[in-house]
């Protein structure tokens, strides 16, 4: 069986689906792998890397998607009539890359359906069986392949490591002959996987961290960390979290009570990171115009949801806002291609573990579709959209 490595075409896409020990991994298994030539130049991978690895390298797109039968990406592939052939060497204008498919090809990458519902048609029209990698279950088993975790973790640092070269004053408190300066504060919204190693991050760097969450599990969580938390923490917030450990949408009551203790909190904060998300919904308004206008000059936010939504009132997609008042307010879209390399590395082990789950000695990579984790990925299968967010 052929497994195939395309080049990211997707703008700001510096990721790859795969790394040269994972090739090496998927080889032993019995796999032949095949990667566009330049696939990796974005997390800094030589194609001499992937060759020496095992791996045969392809010319363009086409040579290397016509006869896989197992296609590895990091986003969804560009369809006809979305221009966005922006990779390095690529001539503006794009290709459909689905086009390229072989009739069966099995396609795992972060699918983003919830935004883009013509694609999973499209994926079955095509007869490309399409599994979503961001919508791999949160059970023991699946933890090793969990996409969302493995790049939040690496959003979450980075942003915090923005922030700091953003701020124009120092994270620690340092006590020197010319005088003391003080640690700077910072308070991290949204205590995922994100948001647990923003916290780690800005404490390494010796800032005064604060933090605050809808989910009650989250209090030690932030404590254990050397964090103090905010919140209101009343019935509605003791029963916030679904059986997947996901937050749900709070009510209105709850999100007035919230904001006037932000409102309080936000003044004296110099750096504030938002992570929260919903699954599947827009991102909740955590900071709204009058917390920021509360802030200090000099001050920043960083704001991770802002591609769904934006957790920030103000928040611009891709752009760094300064206010009035002198407070930044980043917004940088996929944050996991800021940190590419480490991101590449372990988005490709995620995928190297689903597929040493599905391969089977005899049969090469199979899929059992009664399995848990199939079902809860799988998009389309043989022509048809099986998933039941989307079917129908
Ligand atoms: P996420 O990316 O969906 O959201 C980030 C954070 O924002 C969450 O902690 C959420 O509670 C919070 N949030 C949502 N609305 C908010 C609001 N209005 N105000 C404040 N905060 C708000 O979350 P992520 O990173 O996917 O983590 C969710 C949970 O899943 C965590 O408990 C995490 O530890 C757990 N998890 C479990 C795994 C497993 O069992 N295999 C793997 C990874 C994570």
């Amino acid at each position: 069986m052929k497994v195939a490595i395309p080049k990211e075409r997707r703008a700001g896409e510096l990721r790859v689906a795969a790394s040269p020990e994972t090739v090496k991994k998927l080889k032993a298994l019995g796999l032949e792998v095949v990667v566009e030539s330049g696939a990796g130049l974005g997390s800094s991978i030589p194609d001499a890397a992937f060759a020496a690895a095992g791996a045969t390298i392809a010319a363009d797109a086409a040579s290397a998607l016509g006869d896989a039968d197992i296609v590895l990406k990091v986003q969804r592939p560009l369809l006809s009539g979305e221009g966005q052939g922006t990779a390095v060497g690529d001539a503006a204008g794009g290709v459909n890359e689905l086009a390229l498919f072989k009739k069966g090809a099995l396609l795992f990458a972060i699918l983003n359906p919830h935004n883009s519902r013509d694609h999973v048609k499209a994926y079955a029209d095509a007869g490309v069986n399409a599994f979503a990698m961001e919508f791999m279950p949160r059970i023991t088993r699946a933890q090793v392949m969990d996409v969302l975790s493995s790049q939040a973790n690496l959003a979450g640092y980075k942003a915090v490591v923005d922030a700091a070269a953003e701020y124009g004053r120092a994270f620690p408190m340092m006590m020197t002959a010319a005088g003391t300066v003080p640690p700077a504060r910072a308070f991290i919204m949204g205590v995922g996987v994100a948001g647990l190693q923003a916290i780690a991050t800005a404490k390494r760097l010796g800032a005064i961290v604060s933090a605050t969450d809808v989910r009650p599990a989250v209090k030690e969580q932030v404590q254990s960390l050397g964090g103090s938390f905010v919140a209101v923490e009343n019935d509605e917030f003791r029963q916030a979290e679904t059986a997947g450990g996901y937050a749900k949408e709070m009510s209105d009551d709850y999100k007035r009570q919230q904001a006037a203790l932000v409102a309080e909190h936000i003044k004296k904060q110099d750096l504030v990171i938002t992570t929260a998300l919903i699954p599947g919904r827009k991102a909740p308004i955590l900071v709204t115009a009058e917390h920021v206008a509360s802030m200090k000059p000099g001050s920043v936010l960083i704001d991770l949801a802002v591609e769904q939504g934006g957790n920030v009132e103000g928040s611009k997609l891709g752009e760094t806002v300064v206010t009035a008042n002198g407070v930044k307010i980043v917004g940088h879209a996929n944050y996991p291609s800021r940190i590419a390399e480490s991101a590449s590395l372990l988005y490709a082990k995620n995928l190297l573990a689903l597929l040493t789950v599905l391969h089977d000695k005899d049969k090469g990579v199979a899929i059992n579709w009664d399995d848990e984790i199939v079902k809860a990925i799988a998009l389309t299968r043989d022509g048809a959209v099986v998933h039941p967010a989307f079917a129908g």
